[in-house]
């Protein structure tokens, strides 16, 4: 009979500390025992941002109890547990040492393998704990820190075709957030505020929407929202018609890269329009309701099936991190003990450097 392995799943790459229990069904989809959440949003607030010196503090107060309690809501012993596998990168080196440490100490003290994952990997392959997932697939990676499209060929071997060449997404929604005077971090509360907002309250640039193609640009947003929110009086009715006006924004930047990154994965593929692929949307941004049906029009038209994970798992968890070591294993991807964090970490090691001054598109 077919082994069906359990992982325990620890992260802490940023601002949340957390662990979980995934253990892979005989279809090859997830059933996710456990996936405890820390979130240290409160201690950050009042700075308007993540303080990493402040995030690695509470990390360390909190994992020892975040990983207990994993554990137990599991329903499962510790010795039902395959293996351990722990973010090693890329986040903040302060955060990700603390919970990487844990991650490695459980695995030696208890004789089992260990797999360091890395964060981006973790959202890319999310998806697949609902739904099997064939590869390859078209990615869509926005979050707090990350803005790519890649080609997934399998677990492992990513190809860039396309990323930010300023901002991420997430944090053009958080700056934006910020000077509508919302709370960090701001994305969903900026979503809520545009519920009712005039969309086409003011024109935005669209940065290098005919060019580079399905690179991005986030950054000059700030400048052009700053000068709007100059110009009104700022009552609360206005403000969320500046927020409907940004999102619509964002949304014709998506609809666009993305038409050309669809383009451009058949091409690279060869796999023709007739045959439908899949686009796989993940990372904190992928919550977005309004992104979230813009992109699924978008799919209709490029035969491509639209596939989020569930929104518990679109911003950071260990259950995405525990699903990931699964993956890992059956290519024997193990890692030795002495495997160490990585700050930065491409998933495509080959990608052009998108950023800077003399950068050509
Ligand atoms: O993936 P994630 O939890 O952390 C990183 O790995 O960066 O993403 C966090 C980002 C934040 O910028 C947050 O504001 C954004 O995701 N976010 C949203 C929404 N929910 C979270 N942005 C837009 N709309 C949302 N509903
Ligand atoms: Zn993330």
């Amino acid at each position: 009979m077919k082994k069906k392995l359990t992982f325990l799943g620890i992260e802490t790459s940023c601002d949340e500390t957390a662990a979980a229990v995934v253990e892979e069904n005989l279809d090859g989809t997830g059933k996710i025992h456990s996936n405890v959440i820390l979130s240290q949003v409160n201690d950050h607030k009042k700075f308007g941002g993540v303080v990493p010196e402040i995030a690695a503090r509470s990390h360390l107060s909190n994992i020892e109890y975040v990983v207990d309690r994993a554990i137990k809501e599991s329903g499962k012993s510790i010795t039902e547990i395959n293996a351990i596998a722990g973010t090693a990168g890329p986040g903040l080196i302060v955060c990700l040492t603390v919970g990487l440490s844990i991650a490695k100490s459980i695995a030696a003290f208890l004789s089992k393998p260990f797999y360091a994952i890395n964060h981006l990997e973790g959202h890319a392959l999310s998806p697949g704990i609902k739904k099997k997932l064939k590869f390859p697939y078209l990615l869509l990676l926005i979050s707090g820190g990350h803005s790519q499209f890649l080609l997934v060929n399998n677990v492992n071997d990513y190809k860039q075709l396309g990323t930010t060449i300023d901002d991420a997404l997430g944090e053009a929604f958080d700056k934006t957030a910020k000077m509508l005077g919302l709370p960090y971090p701001g994305g969903k509360e900026l979503e809520d505020l545009a519920k009712n907002g005039d969309e086409d309250f003011c024109k935005l640039p669209l940065p290098i929407i005919n060019k580079g193609g399905c690179n991005m640009s986030f950054a000059g947003l700030k400048t052009a929202v700053m000068k709007e929110i100059k110009k009104i009086e700022s009552n609360k009715d206005n403000r969320k018609h500046i927020a409907a006006s940004f999102q619509k924004t964002i949304n014709e930047i998506l609809f666009r890269k993305s038409d050309v990154a669809m383009k451009k994965f058949r091409e690279v593929t060869n796999i023709n329009i007739n045959k439908q692929v899949e686009f796989v949307v993940a990372g904190g941004v992928a919550a977005n309701e309004k992104i979230r049906n813009n992109l699924k029009k978008l799919c209709k038209i490029n035969n491509f099936t639209i596939t989020f994970p569930d929104k518990i798992l679109c911003g950071d968890n260990a259950a995405m991190i525990a699903w990931a070591g699964i993956q890992r294993s059956k290519k024997n991807l193990k890692n030795d003990l002495d495997f160490l964090a990585k700050p930065k970490w491409p998933l495509d090691d080959n990608a052009p450097f998108m950023k800077g001054p003399g950068l050509k598109l």
